[in-house]
């Protein structure tokens, strides 16, 4: 043996199986909490969409109050479900590109529990009446600093390993830094300023920046992440182009942070403001493209993958809702169209589009991908995979296209001064259809929890649940 052969074999002897790195029963715990504010969400959106159809089975009392449960819909979906999947996909990725541990199992551990005692209490705050006045920051006041210390904690722990790293800094882990101090920021400067700090518009200015920047500062850059992780592992091939990469991250980093003020544009925030708002969005678009590019430039050549793998199809039907998403934003940012879309269901349906289209897709190949990888089982039903990727695709679909074509129809009916009623009158058809595809988005997803458990059993039978660091042969991804 040579000598270069020889040190090449050290190294592999000297690499950590990835497997011992990962507590993996906790990215199951992460997945199933997550699943449950899911659940919990969707019910709570349901609540609503039969309310706006005067179907409210809880009319009168005050609890189920549908305005309390938007609150509910909206926090359970970003912190709970969005915030507790992430948590569990980081736990799976971050030792393993790194090849190090986190910095403390039992710091997990505890993030988790504070996590699930933060988002609860924030539920129960808000059924109660106690959300603080911002939104998307409703959580009761007293949460805010005991959130953001876990959001810290949880920089802690990721960050270890990855200072530690010694082989080549991966994209994936670029946005996963840049998400660990953005998000913190973000939380603090939302949370805070508004409540303490600034007020009028200036306040509104703030609030404006915190929602937007929560979805582009936190949820996107580990979106991304766990795709530039997830991908090119599955393809089994690189990233197409390593300087689109670079293009898509600092692009990000540049321009989203400046766009979040395009939700109140026409408001008393100055105007240069509102179109240094306008122009950054546009810039945050050309970006995106980019990313886009590169992700589809990573799949040619490979285009059937996209057909017979479920978990990249999932990845690619979120990508293509990307585009879809930032396509429409490009057009709802121009002063000429917000004069028309401001507060219709337009904007609703744009914020189904990103979270679940996108997100939420992203998500649920993650976890098609890796469930039977923690149970040490193939998926009990490939079927229900597949009903539950049609049903939540074909759902959403109906869902944006359905609430954006309602928003432009009551957008015409208050420009041209129709009687308020009227524009109810107009509106309600879609709300009908709404209901609809959420029914279908909701039984998508009962065909997954329906699948897992079902999977549960059988690793239960084979007694392939795992322990803490144990190994199991990999299994199949349903289509992998
Ligand atoms: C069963 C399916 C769902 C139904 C029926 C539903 C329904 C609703 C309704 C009625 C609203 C309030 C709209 C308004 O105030 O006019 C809403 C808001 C919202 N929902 Fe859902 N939803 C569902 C699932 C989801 C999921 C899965 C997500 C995220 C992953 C989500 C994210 C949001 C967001 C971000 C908003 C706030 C929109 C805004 O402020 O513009 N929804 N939803």
């Amino acid at each position: 043996m040579s000598d270069a052969q020889a040190t090449s074999v050290q190294d592999i002897q000297e690499v950590p199986d990835p497997k011992t790195l990962v507590e993996e029963r906790l990215v199951i715990w992460y997945f199933l909490a997550a699943l449950t504010y899911l659940v919990i969400s969707m019910l709570g959106g349901l609540l609503m969409a039969f309310q706006l159809i005067n179907h409210n089975p809880f009319s009168g009392i005050e609890i189920f109050s549908p305005g309390r449960w938007r609150m509910v819909h909206t926090n359970a979906v970003a912190y709970g479900f969005i915030a507790n999947a992430f948590l569990g996909a980081l736990h799976w990725a971050v030792p393993r590109l790194t090849l190090q541990p986190v910095l403390s199992r039992k710091l997990s551990y505890f993030i988790f529990a504070a996590w699930q005692i933060v988002v609860l209490s924030t539920a129960v705050g808000l059924l109660l009446g106690q959300a603080q006045g911002l939104e998307w920051g409703e959580t009761p006041v007293w949460i805010d600093p005991v959130a953001l210390l876990g959001l810290a904690l949880v920089a802690v722990n990721f960050m270890a390993p990855i200072v530690k790293l010694k082989g080549p800094m991966y994209v994936t882990l670029w946005y996963f830094i840049a998400a660990f101090i953005w998000t913190f920021l973000t939380y603090a400067m939302g949370n805070f300023m508004p409540e303490y700090f600034v007020n009028g518009s200036s306040a509104g200015a703030v609030g404006g920046l915190f929602i937007h920047d929560l979805v582009g500062l936190f949820v996107t850059p580990i979106g991304w992440g766990l795709m530039y992780y997830f991908v090119p592992i599955i393809l089994k091939k690189p990233i197409w182009s390593h300087a689109l990469s670079i293009i898509g991250f600092w692009g990000l980093a540049f321009f989203y942070p400046l766009q979040g003020i395009h939700h109140f544009l026409y408001t008393p925030i100055p105007m240069f403001l509102q179109y240094g708002a306008v122009i950054s969005t546009i810039a945050v678009e050309l970006v995106v493209l980019t990313v886009v590019i590169n992700f589809f430039g990573t799949i040619w050549g490979d285009g059937r993958k996209a057909v017979e793998n479920l978990p990249i199809r999932w990845f690619y039907t979120g990508i293509v809702y990307y585009f879809l998403t930032c396509l429409q934003c490009s057009f709802q940012v121009t002063m000429t169209f917000q004069k028309l879309i401001h507060f219709t269901d337009w904007v609703v349906g744009h914020a189904h589009l990103v979270m679940f289209g996108v997100f939420s897709m992203w998500i649920f190949g993650v976890m098609t991908y890796l469930f039977p990888r923690l149970l040490g089982v193939a998926w009990y039903s490939k079927r229900l995979c597949q009903w539950h990727y049609w049903l939540s695709a074909g759902g959403i679909l109906v869902m944006a296209t359905d609430l954006i074509l309602g928003g432009i129809f009551q957008g015409y009916s208050w420009a041209a001064l129709f009687p308020w009623e009227e524009s109810i009158a107009i509106s309600i058809p879609f709300w009908m259809v709404r209901v609809v595809a959420g029914l279908a988005m909701f039984l998508g997803l009962f065909c997954f929890l329906f699948n897992l458990l079902m999977t549960w059993r059988l690793a239960l039978k084979t007694n392939a649940v795992p322990k803490t660091g144990q190994h199991r042969a990999e299994p199949v991804a349903a289509g992998a």
